[in-house]
């Protein structure tokens, strides 16, 4: 099994509001190795994006953050500034579904990547980083890179701007690669092509992804592992086929039958609703929506437990494995 590079456990976010503190992230741990690409999936709310953006140290200061998040051996959780801004676009690049918001409009896409080389490594002489700039657009696709590298933003499409997005991202070579919804914002021709950018990356380089996305399918074609997570927590966990061919928790299963398969007759999309992070439940935040529950479930929050090669927080795994579909 290839080096840890990145450990989160325990990490909890809440966020100070007006309506009181909001349990964004209630206690997730992830893993992720270097060189494979884990997947990241739930819905809207569920915690995805900020327990990335805690990791990163992104969050504003109404969020209360606490746990470990261990990069590379380092603790990341209430680091100094120095710490943060050195591992930002150094060891841990993140990447968003919004490309414009991402780059300055004011400022040439080349000097952009030359000033991120040169915040990380001071040493690199304007020319060479220049040099290195046009590599990195060639890098990512984007054709005649030593022109493209002298015009501005708005002179891009969508997909050539998360193009140069993610030149940005990997310019310092980093170990690991937060992808959030990176394609959300494109079209559905251009999707397939910043995936396989990527994927790309992840091969050549041997940096790890994290792809957050709602997009099972998408999962499913590129990554090794996959966590699930539902109202700030992750509820299942494990390889990609493992997870697919056999998932124990109920979310899982219904996010599997919302996916168009070949024999389905019609799609049953998970009814009902995610609780309010205001007010999060004593129990299993899936309970209300949940066809298996029973009185424990609304009293007891369930741990993530260990069942072949899945790990799955549902106090009735045991039952929903050996009854299949049945509850
Ligand atoms: N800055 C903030 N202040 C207060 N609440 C926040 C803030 N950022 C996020 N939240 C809340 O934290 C919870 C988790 O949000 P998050 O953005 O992580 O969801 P997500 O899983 O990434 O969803 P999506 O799929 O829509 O991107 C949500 O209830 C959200 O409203
Ligand atoms: S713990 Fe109970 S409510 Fe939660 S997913 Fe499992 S069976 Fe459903
Ligand atoms: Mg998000």
């Amino acid at each position: 099994m290839s080096e840890l590079i990145l450990s989160i456990r325990d990490l909890r976010v809440t966020f100070d509001t007006p309506l009181g503190p909001l349990e964004a992230v209630r206690g997730v741990d992830l893993d992720v190795r270097a060189g494979e690409m884990v997947g990241v999936v739930g819905e809207s709310g569920s915690g995805k994006s900020v327990t990335f953006l805690a990791a990163m140290g992104l969050l504003p200061r109404s969020a209360k953050v606490t746990g470990s998040v261990m990069l590379n051996g380092q603790e990341m959780v209430n680091a100094p500034g120095k710490v943060l801004r050195n591992m930002r676009g150094g060891l841990m690049s993140m990447i968003f579904q919004d490309p414009l918001s991402a780059l300055n409009p004011v400022h040439r896409v080349g000097d952009q990547i030359v000033e991120m080389l040169q915040a990380h490594q001071s040493q690199l002489s304007d020319k060479d980083a220049a040099k290195r700039a046009v590599e990195l657009l060639d890098i990512v696709g984007i054709p005649q890179a030593a022109e493209r590298a002298h015009q501005y933003p708005h002179e891009f499409s969508g997909g050539m701007r998360q193009r140069v997005v993610i030149a940005i991202a990997i310019a310092n070579n980093p170990k690991v690669l937060i992808a959030d919804e990176p394609t959300t914002a494109l079209d559905v021709t251009v999707q397939a092509q910043i995936l396989e950018v990527i994927e790309r990356v992840q091969k050549s380089f041997g940096t790890a992804v994290v792809l957050i996305t709602h997009d099972l399918g998408v999962i499913a074609r590129v990554a090794d592992r996959v966590n699930v997570m539902y109202a700030g927590r992750n509820v299942e966990k494990g390889g990609v086929n493992s997870l697919f061919d056999h998932p124990s928790h109920p979310y899982t299963r219904g996010l599997l039958a919302s996916l168009p398969h070949e024999g389905a007759e019609r799609l049953t999309p998970i009814t009902g609703f995610p609780p309010n992070m205001l007010m999060p439940p004593p129990g299993c935040g899936f309970a209300p929506r949940c066809s298996y529950a029973n009185d424990d479930c609304m009293k007891s929050l369930p741990e993530l437990r260990v069942f072949g090669d899945l790990e799955t927080a549902c106090l009735r795994a045991e039952q929903i494995i050996v009854n299949g579909a049945s509850s």
